[in-house]
């Protein structure tokens, strides 16, 4: 049989450097916009547990972009004159739109009781809005982007980008996305992003890494993660009540 070289490279997978934050991006929003449309505003702690996730969020997306465009976006652009064009306006779209939604939760937090809940509701509306753009957004970068990333460059390249990227985020910020991101994967990209940091982080680093996945994976995906890992299971019988 004729050796189709060609045939071989489409069937390997290329590294997808958006897919695995999108997704955690994507599941964070979804329960953001969630969370404000079943908070009610009578309800002080409850109120500020919300516009504090709200502000996680914002908070989260900057970061992202400034991600991007000092990581990728040179990339992009060295790769295929213009490639990121579009991206750098929409970027500079969703940073007016952060600043919006800040200023709309300021406004949720000093409404008096009465404009509270048409304010929650506002706010609502325009997170929705907000992750509706950010959705299509995302899906030009996996599509348009990747496309794009792949022709010009290998593997071992994108890798470099995406260390050096990782490398940059602060341990608090990494935490958090690790939160979001380690439920939101499919088993195979989970153990195959934590295999990766396996072998480029500390033990001790680890540790904590596993000690989270634990924390916020159901026994069953806990459980595939260690053995994948080759790792012996300890898994408590029960397990203990949460406190606070
Ligand atoms: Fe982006």
């Amino acid at each position: 049989m004729p050796h189709h070289p060609h045939a071989e490279a489409q069937a390997t997978p290329r590294l997808d450097l958006y897919a695995p934050i999108h997704k955690a991006l994507r599941a964070w929003m979804f329960d953001t916009v969630m969370r404000v449309g079943r908070t009610d505003g009578l309800d002080a702690e409850g109120l500020q547990q919300t516009l504090s996730r709200v502000a996680s969020l914002l908070a989260v997306c900057e970061s992202h972009i400034h991600h991007e465009q000092v990581f990728l976006h040179p990339l992009l652009e060295q790769g295929r004159h213009n490639a990121a064009q579009a991206a750098d306006q929409a970027h500079a779209g969703h940073a007016r739109d952060i600043a919006r939604l800040r200023s709309l939760v300021s406004q949720v937090r000093e409404s008096s009781p009465a404009e509270r809940d048409p304010m929650l509701m506002t706010l609502y509306r325009a997170l929705s809005v907000f992750v509706a753009e950010n959705l299509t957004h995302m899906h030009w970068e996996e599509t348009v982007h990747n496309e794009t990333l792949w022709a010009c460059y290998t593997d071992a390249q994108l890798m470099q980008a995406h260390d050096a990227l990782v490398q940059s985020i602060t341990p608090q910020e990494m935490a958090e996305t690790l939160r979001h991101m380690l439920p939101a994967l499919a088993p195979c990209e989970r153990l195959g992003m934590l295999s990766d940091m396996r072998a480029k982080m500390p033990p001790g680093a680890f540790e904590g890494i596993l000690a989270l996945a634990h924390e916020v994976l159901s026994v069953h995906d806990a459980a595939a993660v260690l053995q994948g890992l080759g790792l012996p299971l300890h898994l408590p019988a029960v397990r203990a009540p949460a406190h606070g």
